[in-house]
């Protein structure tokens, strides 16, 4: 692609802007849901870590009892940065005076007063580790989490390459588009060279899903009929589960994306890897280097995607054909996120395919695989 293309003008950041979901006041809204921190081993007990997210400074630490902890970060006191102060035990001490707060953001002690004012509190986030990855539940309305993530059940369990080979990038977009690519089907052969045959997607509150294949023009292209088999799961706005499976390939894989907005215009995005094959053929060393390059090569694909965001503008009515994909019902499961909690109506995003639905992909791997098996192209036999 052209490298002399810059990314996108402020003009069309600004209109960009216009079409965000916006809060009453005209602040931008960011999603209800789970989103993704970092890496667990980016939080070391006891050290403070910085972060800006959902459009504020964040505090995030690791107490003595191995639970991680997440808070706004400027300090109700007199607004010093929380993060430049102290872990002590799993309490956080401000550097500015020493207040001290909980991990649920109560302040619990100021060293020259005895009593605490009872608005000495700051924002906590709920938070949750799995499949070695933080996350925090984000809520405009500051409510408990009204779903749950399960980790994923292959994650460090025999056969599968020990830990995440993965990526991280700051992209210049609204998470929209990254959810949106998901189910843009008409992009996949131009964009990543994937030439889909058989595409079924899924819907259930707040999961979305697709089980597809097809032939794969760029992975093995040397490979007549190569297919590549994928299954994929929202769960919520930025957490996606991919198992993807290849009839050239030696190995299957297992892909977790996740991404959370800094900005108005900014995302994070993590992508990790993990690998499977026939111990016979791939000693632990070799199954490490295929997950490497696998990680490289998800990377230069992703990129092209990263290319077109960044460059994008947002068309909040846009002129579609009958075989783009299900983006208008997309757009309308994604809305839920940014919409109030007692305004949602789950029953517009149920499933509407009569065979399949979310719990097919996420609990009855063997159903998968026999769908995925029936597809498979007849082996030529030559004498
Ligand atoms: S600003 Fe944090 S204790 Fe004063
Ligand atoms: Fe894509």
């Amino acid at each position: 692609m052209a490298d002399d293309l810059k990314q996108s003008s402020a003009a069309t950041v600004q209109r960009n802007l216009l079409t965000i979901p916006r809060l009453p006041d005209g602040s931008p809204r960011y999603a209800r849901g789970w989103h993704m921190l970092g890496w667990s081993d980016e939080f070391e007990t006891g050290k403070p870590v910085a972060r800006d997210y959902f459009g504020q400074r964040l505090v995030i630490y690791r107490g003595e009892d191995g639970q991680v902890r997440c808070m706004d970060a400027f300090c109700p006191h007199l607004g010093a940065d929380l993060s430049a102060g102290t872990v002590k035990g799993n309490l956080l001490q401000c550097a500015f005076h020493n207040w001290t707060y909980d991990g649920s953001g109560q302040c619990v002690k100021i060293p020259y007063c005895e009593k605490i004012p009872p608005k000495a509190r700051t924002r906590a986030y709920v938070v949750k580790e799995i499949n070695e990855t933080v996350l925090a539940w984000h809520d405009h309305e500051q409510g408990p989490p009204d779903f749950d993530i399960l980790p994923l059940e292959e994650y460090a369990t025999a056969g599968w390459t020990k830990a995440w080979h993965r990526f991280k990038i700051t992209i210049k977009t609204h998470p929209r588009e990254v959810m949106e690519n998901t189910v843009d089907k008409g992009h996949l052969l131009p964009i990543h060279g994937y030439n889909v045959e058989t595409w079924l997607p899924v819907w259930n509150g707040h999961m979305c899903g697709e089980l597809m294949w097809g032939t794969h023009t760029r992975l093995a292209a040397d490979v007549q009929d190569d297919k590549l088999y994928v299954r994929s799961i929202s769960h919520g706005p930025a957490y996606q589960y991919t198992w993807q499976t290849q009839d050239s390939a030696q190995f299957d894989s297992i892909i977790l994306t996740a991404w959370c907005p800094v900005d108005e215009n900014t995302l994070e995005y993590w992508f990790g890897v993990i690998v499977k094959a026939d111990p016979r053929q791939f000693t632990p060393e070799m199954l490490d280097a295929a997950a490497q390059g696998y990680c490289k090569a998800s990377y230069d694909a992703f990129m092209e995607d990263v290319y077109i965001w960044e460059r994008k503008l947002y068309r909040p009515t846009p002129m579609l054909c009958a075989n783009d994909g299900p983006i208008a019902k997309l757009r309308r499961w994604y809305a839920q996120f940014y919409t109030d909690r007692a305004e949602v109506d789950n029953s517009q995003y149920r499933n509407n395919n009569q065979d399949w639905t979310i719990y097919d992909l996420r609990d009855r791997q063997a159903r998968v695989l026999a769908a995925q098996e029936a597809a498979k192209p007849a082996k030529t036999v030559t004498a």
